[in-house]
């Protein structure tokens, strides 16, 4: 039933709104009584709520295309990102030329080194009892990660993080600041990579980069670049963001700690229930390519459409007893990811990190807390002060 509410709802809806706890009652209002809406932000765009609906339409890219850019507002780079804003048929040429970086035999062969970065940095709480774990855990981790598996320097992570919180979390406010980071980060990728020619060939992700091959030639200078771009921005919050928030839920709720004490195995299972309730990236978009009907509506041929994951991710017709986290909950399709030909192409490397990283922390501290006095609501990046109880050291 659409009433005024639900239709005011829908004009002012916005998946960039502070609190996420609002935001899940909010979608749970828009899947019942608008499931299909229209906002009147970033220039006016459709929104999709229900699991099905966003299933559909990443199923279908001919009508649902990603081009000029997925991501609303965009990021502030100068061209689309290689390949998140390109459609067929470039797009699965430039996928199949770095795919295999992110097989799962290649994360296999790199779990040694994403666990020796979770023990680096818990072996550095040193013993200490009260510990920021976002800023000294969730945030350095995938960082870590990311510069040993592309070969980039990773003491100037300082410099990426405030490009990437630049990029994602300024563009609603003060977008000429993402834009300047954007182009900041362009131009270091560029950098590394224009010196990384002259060196001999590394086996790394950037070093797959530039001999990669598309359509029988290596890439061009603007094709790394952009492809480099979105490879940097992809992973590193992302990962962040469900990292903290997966420790943020466990904080509150020891009986799932005990659980996960008891049955180490299930962190695999709790990893893709905490994908599922708590991920970063809530939406992506698409542009309409022709007219066509969605949910009683007419969308026009360059209308948006934004895939509101983190409601499909809490629909009840998919997912009983949606909004609670069941840590072995199974099965568990959800789209956190995506689901269609953009499906995200760093999943099996999200998923290692993130069962490594809480395996490790699991191990060391059985128990821990929110620190008594500390806001207690959901923030995906905020400070995350915690009491632990453990070992510390293995
Ligand atoms: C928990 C962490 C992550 C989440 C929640 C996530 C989520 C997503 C989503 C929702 C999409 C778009 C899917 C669509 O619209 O259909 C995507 C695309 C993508 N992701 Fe991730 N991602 C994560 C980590 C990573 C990592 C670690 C990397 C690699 C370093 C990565 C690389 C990419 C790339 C390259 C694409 C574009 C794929 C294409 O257009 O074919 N992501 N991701």
């Amino acid at each position: 039933m659409v009433n005024d509410r639900v239709l005011a709802l829908a004009r002012d809806f916005r998946h960039h709104d502070e609190g996420l706890d609002v935001a899940f009652e909010v979608y749970r209002e828009l899947r019942e009584g608008c499931p299909v809406g229209f906002s009147e932000h970033y220039g006016g765009f459709w929104f999709v709520t229900r699991f099905d609906d966003i299933h559909r339409i990443e199923q279908d890219s001919e009508t649902f295309a990603v081009s000029p850019g997925m991501l609303l507002p965009p990021l502030g780079n100068e061209r689309p990102g290689i390949p998140i804003d390109v459609d067929p048929p470039m797009h699965g040429t430039y996928r199949r030329a770095m795919l295999p970086a992110f097989s799962p035999q290649q994360i296999d062969r790199l779990e040694p080194m994403v666990r020796r970065a979770a023990v680096e940095l818990l072996d550095a709480f040193d013993g200490e009892r009260a510990v920021d774990v976002a800023a000294r855990y969730a945030v350095p981790f995938p960082m870590v990660v990311f510069c040993e598996l592309a070969g980039l320097p990773t003491d100037e992570s300082e410099k990426l993080e405030d490009w990437i919180n630049r990029i994602f979390y300024v563009r609603t406010h003060d977008y000429d600041s993402t834009l300047r980071a954007a182009a900041e980060l362009t131009t270091y990728i560029t950098s590394i990579l224009e010196a990384r020619k002259g060196e001999e060939a590394r086996d790394d992700l950037f070093g797959r980069l530039l001999t990669a091959e598309i359509e029988g030639r290596p890439l061009t200078d603007e094709e790394l670049a952009d492809y480099g771009f979105i490879l940097v921005v992809a992973g590193l919050d992302t990962t962040a963001w469900v990292l903290r928030s997966s420790l943020w839920y466990l904080a509150q709720h020891p009986e799932d700690r005990a659980k996960l004490h008891e049955r180490p195995g299930l962190v695999v299972t709790a990893v893709e229930e905490f994908l599922r309730c708590l991920s970063s990236v809530q939406g992506m978009a698409r542009t309409v390519t022709r007219d066509v009907e969605l949910g009683g509506h007419r969308l026009r041929a360059g209308d948006r459409v934004l895939l509101v994951f983190g409601a499909g991710n809490r629909d009840e017709a998919k997912f009983p007893d949606a909004d609670r986290i069941v840590i072995d909950r199974q099965p568990n399709p959800h789209v956190a990811f995506g689901a269609g030909i953009h499906r995200c192409m760093g999943s099996n490397l999200a998923r290692r990190e993130l069962r490594v990283a809480l395996e490790e922390f699991l191990i060391r501290y059985p128990d821990f807390s929110l620190t008594p006095g500390s806001d207690p609501a959901w923030y995906g990046i905020d400070p995350l002060p915690l009491v632990l109880e453990g070992r510390g050291r293995m």
